[in-house]
């Protein structure tokens, strides 16, 4: 890897923001008929926060997680080459990578949307270090954010205990090859079974313009479908193959990795992935009993609070996975670089 890229990538620092209002189990068994125990020990989840009354949007979040994030690089906004933002629940549909850009004053920086779900993040980084690993630029800004809360079916207990909303930021930088802190990936995607967690787009039968040959109906996106057990089941078969196919690529034993920092989608799942690969309990990160899943931020808001909690050590070798809808899954191995 390291001989055929120009020069090398590492993330410099990560931020996040989640929103004031707090949901806890109890608090959802007012709205749907479960229980804490239920939530517990099915996911893990005991709380998440949730965007309320239409106050902050997606991109509030996603610009105090970057400035929490430029903040901590002492880096100026304006030298900023490319924003990603990797989110399923933009404020526009034409993308909402620009507005933060404006937002946040990175006046120089391309910026694009990039959707994939709860692997949204992992791609993020991945494009990103593309970028640089080619010689092209030297600052990236990946965002992920989402506000699921806002595409949930509020009546449906069986997904409207998982999500929260949230945004973590990650700032990568260019370095030399020897320094190189992002090391390798693999990704997957299978169209095939998209339909077993999908925000579908429904047409109305009602024709809004209907004239000799044109017949143009609209319609509007409905709530999150999910088929639970089988999404479960993907997670826990695929994920595992996808990181011991990146770690083979990389000559790295799995006995050799310091941290599993994988989608926070439901505890049961890390523990599972983790049993798979024979890595030891003590090395998964895991914040999702305090935020449920919050989609494409995720793994940056487990990340920059495994950070700010200086559990990362230099050189620690980091394997972060995301799955979800798509289905898309995939693996990208760091070497923490301080
Ligand atoms: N409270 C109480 N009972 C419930 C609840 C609830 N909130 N939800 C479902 N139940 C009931 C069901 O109705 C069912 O009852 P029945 O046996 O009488 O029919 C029973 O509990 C078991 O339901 P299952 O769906 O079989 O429960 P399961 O153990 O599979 O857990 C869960 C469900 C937590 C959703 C699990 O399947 C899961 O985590 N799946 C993975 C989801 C995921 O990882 N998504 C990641 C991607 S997200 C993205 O990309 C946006």
């Amino acid at each position: 890897m390291i001989s055929s890229i120009l020069q090398g990538a590492k993330i410099l620092a990560t931020g996040s923001s989640v929103p004031d209002l707090c949901l806890n189990n109890q608090d959802l068994s007012q709205i749907v008929e479960t229980s804490d125990d239920w939530i517990i020990n099915r996911t893990g989840i005991k709380e998440r926060r949730i965007l309320n009354g239409g106050q902050k949007s997606i991109v509030d979040l996603a610009s105090s997680a970057s400035i929490e994030a430029l903040n901590k690089a002492s880096m100026n906004p304006t030298n900023i080459d490319l924003i990603i933002l990797a989110t399923s629940s933009p404020d526009d549909l034409f993308g909402s990578a620009s507005e933060l850009q404006a937002k946040i004053g990175a006046v120089k920086a391309v910026a694009f949307d990039l959707t994939a779900a709860c692997s949204g993040f992992v791609l993020g980084i991945v494009t990103a270090a593309q970028f640089i690993q080619n010689g092209s630029y030297n600052n990236i800004l990946v965002v992920g954010a989402d506000a699921l809360s806002k595409w949930i079916d509020w009546s449906d207990r069986s997904t409207c205990i998982l999500f929260g909303d949230a945004a973590g930021a990650a700032i990568i930088q260019s370095c030399s090859k020897e320094d190189n802190g992002i090391l390798g990936f693999q990704l997957n995607t299978d169209g095939s079974k998209s339909y077993q967690l999908s925000i579908p787009y429904e047409k109305n039968n009602e024709k809004v313009v209907q004239k000799e040959s044109l017949n143009i109906s609209q319609g509007r996106f409905k709530n999150i479908i999910m088929n639970g057990k089988e999404v479960y089941k993907f997670a826990v078969s695929q994920v595992p193959i996808s990181i011991l196919q990146c770690l083979h690529s990389l000559n790295i034993l799995p006995e050799d990795i310091n941290w599993l920092l994988l989608h926070q989608a439901n505890e049961r799942i890390l523990h599972a992935v983790a049993n798979r690969l024979s890595i030891n309990s003590n090395k998964i990160i895991s914040n999702l009993s305090k935020y449920g899943n919050t989609s494409a931020a995720s793994i940056p808001l487990a990340l920059n609070e495994a950070l700010n909690e200086k559990k990362i050590k230099h050189n620690d070798i980091i394997v972060i996975s995301g799955f979800g809808a798509g289905l898309t899954w995939g693996t990208v191995v760091i070497k923490w670089k301080c």
